[in-house]
């Protein structure tokens, strides 16, 4: 896949109907894991159409950064239509995140691991924005660990690396050997195939 070629501008405005219904169950599973409080801090990242909107309390600040624009219009049309006056976005490009150290309370990011090019970059970036005692919650579709599973990942990753906007082959031990993190839950969204994993994982150091 190419740095950033403007597939997610293309696809803006059919993303909720062609992804929407399959990304809910570990939508909803991170939130249930993510523990979100009253006057928290959190940092969407790769926040794309929005679909997470209506599962954030309203009494946390929610800042979503995204690359594209044509995602991040969308995003903004459901904020006014919800009020969703918590939320505020700006255009930043997830691998180079323009905040201080240790800025927000949670960081999530949902279906972005497997669509950015350098994985290790954002996941060592999303740990940096992390306040010490803070999370960050990945969800994302990781190679099997199995043979089966192995294989199916190297037959569908050029097709969904062409067509669909993400690779089927990130290794997980980008999230589960990343430097200055540890991660403290893994649950898998299906229990019956290799979809996608909720991590949450704290880091290590100041
Ligand atoms: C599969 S979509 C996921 C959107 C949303 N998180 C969701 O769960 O529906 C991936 C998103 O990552 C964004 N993205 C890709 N590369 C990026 C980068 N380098 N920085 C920030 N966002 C990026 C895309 O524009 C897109 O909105």
């Amino acid at each position: 896949m190419k740095m950033f070629d403007g597939f997610y501008n293309r696809i803006a405005k059919v993303y909720d109907f062609v992804y929407g219904a399959a990304l809910a169950p570990g939508m909803k599973l991170a939130f249930d894991l993510m523990e979100l409080r009253s006057g928290q801090k959190v940092l969407e990242v790769g926040i794309g159409t929005g679909l997470s909107l209506g599962y954030y309390p309203r009494n946390v600040k929610v800042t979503g950064v995204d690359l594209a624009d044509g995602m991040l219009a969308e995003c903004q049309k459901k904020i006014e239509l919800g009020k969703f006056e918590n939320v505020k976005l700006q255009k930043m490009d997830a691998m180079h995140m323009e905040f201080d150290d240790n800025s927000f309370d949670r960081i999530f990011a949902p279906s972005v691991v497997s669509v950015i090019p350098d994985p290790e970059k954002v996941v060592a970036e999303m740990l940096r924005v992390c306040k010490p005692e803070g999370m960050v919650c990945i969800v994302s579709h990781f190679a099997g660990s199995d043979l089966k599973n192995r294989l199916l990942d190297s037959m569908c990753d050029p097709v969904t690396s062409k067509i669909g906007g993400f690779r089927m082959k990130t290794p997980a031990s980008v999230v589960e050997n990343a430097p200055g993190g540890i991660v403290i839950k893994k649950r898998a969204v299906s229990d019956k195939v290799n979809f996608n994993t909720v991590y949450l994982l704290r880091k290590t150091h100041g």
